[in-house]
């Protein structure tokens, strides 16, 4: 039970990574907060779980929303004392000049500017108890690139940065902010990087994403789980600022 007595609020809680780290921490003690945009995605995770989780439905793009799940969350349970932001979209090759400023803002929001808002309205919960945790998944897109992935490439090296401007920044107050730097991890989102039909998609997958990663398998969301918990615990109390690769090698 190693988040005994913890609040934790998980973004993209509905589905892949965020569906394994809610299970896997409300199984290690904590009550959890289920964010996610698509509402009976949370709800089934919370199914899913044990007693002590809360499902809500918002838009981490969206300052309000994201005002509103965290006081949601406190009034609740009583406090937050880790955020993991899972919260993402992909997006499927596209050369850069079809990119609309559209797309470019919204991977943008959902996957960077998320994390900004959620510290925003956590932190003064954490600072007031001089602790607290918080983990952005990110991406080895954000450390190697790939043709074709510009807006979310971008977005995901912004995320680890703000992961460690956050970090220097909090550490005073004894609140530890880290990063995961998945691999192709076998989820929902993973086809959606890919164009064509079905038998394209899963001829891609093997050709592009499998023989990218030299431990030869895709990453499953159990192994993110099983990282985000040491992190979020105080086993990684002396840990801060540090962008963890569970990629099966491919960062290397
Ligand atoms: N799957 C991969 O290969 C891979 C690799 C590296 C990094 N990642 C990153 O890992 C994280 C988790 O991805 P996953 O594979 O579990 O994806 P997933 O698609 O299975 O889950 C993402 C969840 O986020 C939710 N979501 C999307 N936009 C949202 C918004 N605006 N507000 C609230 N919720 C929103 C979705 O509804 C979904 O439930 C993402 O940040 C992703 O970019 C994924």
């Amino acid at each position: 039970m190693l988040l005994k007595g913890k609040t934790a609020l998980v973004t993209g809680g509905g589905s892949g990574m965020g569906k394994a780290i809610s299970k896997l921490f409300n199984k290690e003690g904590a009550q959890v907060a289920i964010v996610d945009l698509n509402q009976e995605a949370a709800e089934w995770t919370a199914k899913e779980c044990g007693t002590a989780v809360l499902p809500i439905q918002a838009n981490v793009a969206a300052e309000e929303e994201v005002e509103r799940a965290v006081n949601q969350t406190v009034k609740h349970f009583g406090g937050v004392d880790i955020v993991v932001n899972s919260a993402g979209v992909p997006m499927a090759f596209t050369p850069v000049e079809e990119v609309s400023i559209e797309q470019w803002q919204r991977t943008m929001e959902v996957n960077c500017t998320s994390i900004f808002l959620t510290a925003k309205y956590t932190v003064p919960f954490m600072k007031q108890k001089n602790s607290g945790a918080i983990l952005n998944i990110c991406s080895i897109a954000g450390v190697r690139a790939r043709p074709g992935l510009n807006a979310y490439c971008a977005s995901k090296g912004a995320a680890i940065m703000l992961t460690k401007a956050l970090a220097i920044e909090l550490a005073p107050y004894r609140i530890r902010v880290n990063g995961i730097n998945p691999g192709p991890a076998d989820t929902p989102m993973l086809s959606k990087f890919l164009h064509g039909d079905e038998e394209q998609i899963q001829r891609d997958t093997k050709e592009i994403f499998l023989s990218s990663v030299p431990l030869g398998s895709l990453i499953q969301p159990e192994d993110i789980a099983e990282a985000a918990l040491y992190l979020c615990s105080d086993q990684a109390k002396i840990v801060t600022g540090e962008i963890v690769n569970v990629d099966g090698g491919r960062g290397i």
